[in-house]
Order: C-alpha cells, then structure tokens, then sequence
C-alpha cells in the first residue's frame, strides 16, 4: 500500500511532525513517500494521503489548500487524512480551530483531522512574526507532542492495514 505525508510547514516544526508520521508508517509496513506540498505533481499512485499544515493567523498554509484545490476530485478516492499543527502553549491558545478546517474536510472527504500542539521559537521568525506573536502574547517553547503524534500515525496505520484486508477478503 502506497501512502504519501505531504505537509506545508514555515519554520520547519510541521515537516518534522510529517517525518515521524512517515518513519513510523514506514515501520509498520507500508511504502511511504515525504513531499512538500508544493512539490507534489501526482498523487495517482497513492492509496492513501495524509496532508498536514501549519496554521497562521487563522490560516492553512496556502502550499496545502492548494494541493487540496487541484486534487479534489482524485482525494476523494483515497483515504485522506488532515492534521494541522498550531494551538500553542500549556492552555493551548488558540482555543478554536480555523473556520477552513471543516471545508477541507468536506472538500477532500478525509476521514478525519487531526490538531497538534506547535512550536514557537521567537529566534526564528521575521520581524512582522515576531510583533504578532508579541502582541498577541504567544508563548514561547516546543509543545509538540510525540506521543499524541505517534499515537495517530499507529491509528492510521491501523486503520489502512483494516481497510486493505477488507479489500483483498471482498476481491475473492
Ligand atoms: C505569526 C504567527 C501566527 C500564528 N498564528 C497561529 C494561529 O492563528 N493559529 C494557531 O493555531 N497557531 C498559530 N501560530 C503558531 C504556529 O502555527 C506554530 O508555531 C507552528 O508549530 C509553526 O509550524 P512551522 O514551524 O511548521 O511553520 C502562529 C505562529 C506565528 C509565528
């Protein structure tokens, strides 16, 4: 079973979230491949998509919501999977998920999405970052949690493994 981890990430934290989703995958099994969205030109040969972002200012990264626009049609296919990664700090802020989210979904027919804490390293971000994160008082600190994240790689794992016995039991 072919699975692609396609991800839009600005300062790296979300590609490392799809690395693990992908290695632990890979462990399980399966044939995975790693692709910035922007990179990705077909996804033909995949049985299975999971298509992560990090969210700005209420924003998927638009490498994703792109990649979402052109293979709507050819997603609808496969089993999809969403994560995003932004919420912030011990009492994760902010609290509500970006209204897009549900849209995705729908538009992708994922089976579902999933939100992971971020990571905020103020050293890293361009000056109008930094003045945001300032004002709005983001705190500051990695609060990514692999635990939460392997735990959902080894669903999906699951999950797929499921579906394909289900498929070869139905073809005989
Ligand atoms: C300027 C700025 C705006 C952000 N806005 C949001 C937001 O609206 N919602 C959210 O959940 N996280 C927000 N975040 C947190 C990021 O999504 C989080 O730091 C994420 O882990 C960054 O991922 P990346 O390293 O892959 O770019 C914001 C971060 C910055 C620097």
């Amino acid at each position: 079973m072919n699975v692609l981890v396609t991800y839009a990430s600005k300062h790296g934290s979300t590609a490392q979230i799809a690395d693990v989703i992908r290695n632990d995958l890979r462990m399980a099994g399966f044939d995975v491949a790693l692709q910035p969205a922007d990179e990705v030109t077909n996804i033909d040969e995949y049985d299975a998509v999971i298509l992560g972002s990090a969210i700005y200012v209420g924003q998927w990264q638009q490498a994703v919501t792109d990649l979402i626009n052109r293979f709507a049609e050819t997603l609808k296919t496969k089993q999809v999977w969403l994560f995003s990664s932004g919420p912030i700090g011990d009492d994760p802020f902010p609290k509500e998920m970006p209204p897009i989210t549900e849209e995705l979904i729908e538009k992708t027919g994922a089976v579902e999405h999933q939100s992971f804490l971020g990571k905020l390293d103020r050293s890293t971000l361009g000056f109008g970052e930094r003045l945001i994160t300032t004002v709005l008082r983001a705190p500051e600190g990695d609060f990514r949690d692999w635990d939460a994240i392997r735990a959902w790689a080894d669903y999906i794992g699951r999950t797929l493994r499921e579906s394909s016995v289900r498929s070869a039991a139905s073809t005989d």
